[in-house]
């Protein structure tokens, strides 16, 4: 009895030095050792960048992280204007180009993703490019978009929207599955709609959102240059996430060439936005040639549809979009998202 009650005083009385002894110690040790730092760092992309749940998504992460260990101070908001853009560049199209080539210019992207190092990008911006049949082109706007993108310093991912099957195309169907899939890895500031076939021929035409609908193809070269007609608003706009949501999107109804876009432009209007366009000396685009798909043949009721816009646009878009994910690989420079959307 008188043995425990001496052990109740001594620990009452060193219980407090030696728990302040023991405290400092375990902090010693995380801190001296470095590696507990890079796991602390590495909480906070894991949570808010990605969400693959695969090991290998983990460990690719952990990694990536560590190796921003160095970076002295933390990272402030990228300039408004990037030191990086270089304005009119010479495009090429190398009939030799290989997606490994590709992938050897564009070591920093993984799984279609990118953010800048040395600063905080001021926006999150997801390109969606609706796709089949159309290796060549795919790789072409891979080669040119990924550096463009990085000259522009944004945090980016580059989706590729495969319709699966054989039936009629659906740009804009495409483009809403992209739009919802997007939002499953992250929380996207802006959204780029953007036709596999077109490539920037200016860096100053930035890929982010304004406070209005941004169309971002003034002229290409197949029609001189000028805007193809007033109103139009085809092959590369630029929608925040709020602004393609009170439209609900686009329409699911036009199956083959044309009508969509336009469907959209509607859209726009009916909620009292505007379209804006950037200088018409820096929205410029080349065009890689090619004849029509089969499988996308002229939409011969896109006329009717487009009467009915302004009843219907309430019913049909994101909020009515149905499809099956076939599959989602995570290639290095790009998201491949296949699905099912039907037939007509
Ligand atoms: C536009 O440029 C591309 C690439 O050089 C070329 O394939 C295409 O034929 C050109 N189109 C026109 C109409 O000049
Ligand atoms: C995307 O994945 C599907 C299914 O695996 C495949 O058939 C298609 O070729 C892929 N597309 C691209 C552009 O990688």
């Amino acid at each position: 009895m008188a043995f425990f009650f001496h052990l109740k005083r001594i620990l009452h009385k060193y219980f407090l030095p030696l728990f302040l002894l023991l405290s400092l110690l375990v902090w010693f040790t995380a801190f001296s050792g470095g590696k507990l730092k890079s796991f602390h760092i590495s909480l906070a992309p894991t949570q808010t960048l990605y969400k693959g749940d695969s090991l290998k998504d983990e460990l690719n992460i952990l990694v990536k992280a560590s190796n921003r260990i160095d970076t002295p101070k933390p990272k402030e908001e990228c300039p408004q204007e990037s030191p990086l853009l270089r304005g009119a560049v010479k495009l090429t199209f190398e009939p030799s180009l290989t997606l490994k080539d590709v992938e050897e210019e564009n070591k920093e992207v993984t799984e279609g993703q990118y953010e800048p190092l040395d600063c905080t990008s001021r926006q999150s911006v997801a390109i969606l490019i609706p796709h089949r049949n159309r290796e060549r082109h795919l790789l072409y706007i891979l080669h040119h978009l990924h550096p463009f993108l990085q000259r522009q310093q944004l945090h980016y991912s580059i989706y590729i929207i495969q319709q699966a099957g054989d039936e009629t195309f659906n740009r804009a169907k495409l483009l809403n599955v992209g739009y919802l899939e997007a939002l499953k890895d992250y929380d996207w500031d802006c959204f780029i709609f953007h036709d596999v076939d077109l490539v920037p021929e200016n860096d100053h035409n930035l890929y982010v959102c304004d406070e209005q609908p941004k169309h971002l193809v003034v002229g290409r070269n197949a029609t001189g240059y000028k805007l193809r007609y007033k109103g139009y608003f085809g092959g590369v706009t630029a929608l925040t996430k709020d602004q393609f949501y009170q439209v609900n999107g686009f329409s699911n109804a036009y199956w083959g060439w044309g009508g969509e876009d336009d469907d959209l432009r509607i859209r726009v209007e009916l909620q009292k936005m505007k379209i804006v366009r950037p200088p018409s000396d820096v929205a410029r685009y080349t065009m890689v040639f090619h004849n029509r798909d089969s499988g996308n043949e002229i939409n011969k009721y896109r006329m009717e549809l487009l009467r009915k816009t302004q009843h219907v646009w309430r019913k049909d878009g994101i909020n009515s979009c149905s499809y099956k994910t076939l599959s989602i690989q995570r290639l290095p420079l790009y998201v491949n998202v296949t699905v099912d959307i039907g037939k007509p």
